[in-house]
């Protein structure tokens, strides 16, 4: 997978005068505190998160609650999704991952296979131009060899013509699985090792993280759950050794905008010490 050239959050990239935006969207171009829209929490620009992955639960439940078929709650599903890619883009996260479909979920009935394939694949074609237009990149993680043609066929188009888009990547993540995505980095490795490229005592978590599907990404720095299950369901389990969780019990289809930014306005009020101490973070004492 190619390295990523993306701008920091407040660097000139998603801020730059020249990027296309979305109509109607408010723009921010001040570094530091300042609120959205009415309403809407403040947030930090300085210290917004540079990756945002999420695990989209509740699409079922949603459906029953209101005596719907599980498609119905999968298409309102996606109306999350829009919703939250443009939000993203509009206040400059860099990277957003969202958990579309697992391994796992081959095992629910075909029926509902299929549908979410369609819903997939009227999704890229219907949010193509809004990508094209903000800068979205949209690349894949996950065994996609396995989707059906039809799909990896606009898959194919979808981030071909996204490819040269440097302010925002969309990652979805498709036949998922973080111990699947473990299993191939390691053959990888393997293969590097007996080739002689790599010394087994020259392995190292940078060289095994360069070996899996998100390599060249920053690791997530928040993880969203919907639907109130306290489950990382086999998602990213490498990458999110140090992020920071946010559980909600809303289901996916009414994840929408607010609650959105409540989370990353929460993400900022924690104090992320990656095993040091606090008083060490604020210089009372020594890093080593
Ligand atoms: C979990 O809800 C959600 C999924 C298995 C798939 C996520 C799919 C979407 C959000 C729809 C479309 C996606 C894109 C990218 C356009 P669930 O069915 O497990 O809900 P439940 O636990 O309440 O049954």
């Amino acid at each position: 997978m190619p390295r990523m050239e993306i701008d920091a959050p407040g660097a000139a990239g998603p801020y730059s005068n020249e990027t296309r935006h979305i109509p109607s969207m408010p723009r921010i171009y001040t570094r530091g505190l300042r609120p959205l829209e009415p309403n809407m929490p403040n947030l930090d620009t300085r210290t917004l998160p540079r990756h945002v992955a999420v695990i989209m639960d509740g699409n079922g439940r949603w459906a029953r609650k209101k005596m719907m078929n599980r498609v119905r709650g999968h298409e309102e599903g996606a109306e999350s999704v829009r919703d939250i890619v443009r939000t993203s883009r509009e206040i400059g996260i860099p990277y957003l991952t969202l958990y579309a479909f697992s391994e796992e979920n081959w095992k629910r009935p075909a029926m509902e296979v299929q549908a979410l394939m369609t819903l997939l694949k009227r999704f890229l074609k219907s949010e193509l131009q809004e990508m094209l237009d903000n800068g979205i990149r949209l690349q894949t993680i996950g065994r996609t060899h396995k989707l059906p043609d039809h799909v990896r066929n606009v898959l194919a188009d979808t981030m071909e013509k996204t490819s040269s888009n440097h302010d925002m990547v969309l990652t979805l993540a498709l036949s998922y699985g973080g111990r699947q995505e473990i299993v191939d980095g390691v053959t990888r490795l393997a293969q590097r090792v007996r080739e002689g490229e790599i010394a087994p005592s020259g392995i190292s978590e940078e060289i095994l993280s360069q070996c899996l599907y998100t390599a060249g990404m920053p690791d997530p720095d928040l993880l969203i759950r919907t639907s109130g299950e306290f489950r990382i369901s086999n998602f990213l389990l490498w990458q999110i050794a140090y992020s920071e969780i946010y559980v909600t019990p809303t289901l996916w289809p009414d994840f929408r905008k607010e609650e959105y930014l409540s989370a990353i306005a929460d993400y900022q009020k924690r104090e992320r010490r990656f095993g040091a101490t606090s008083e060490q973070l604020s210089g009372g004492g020594d890093l080593p």
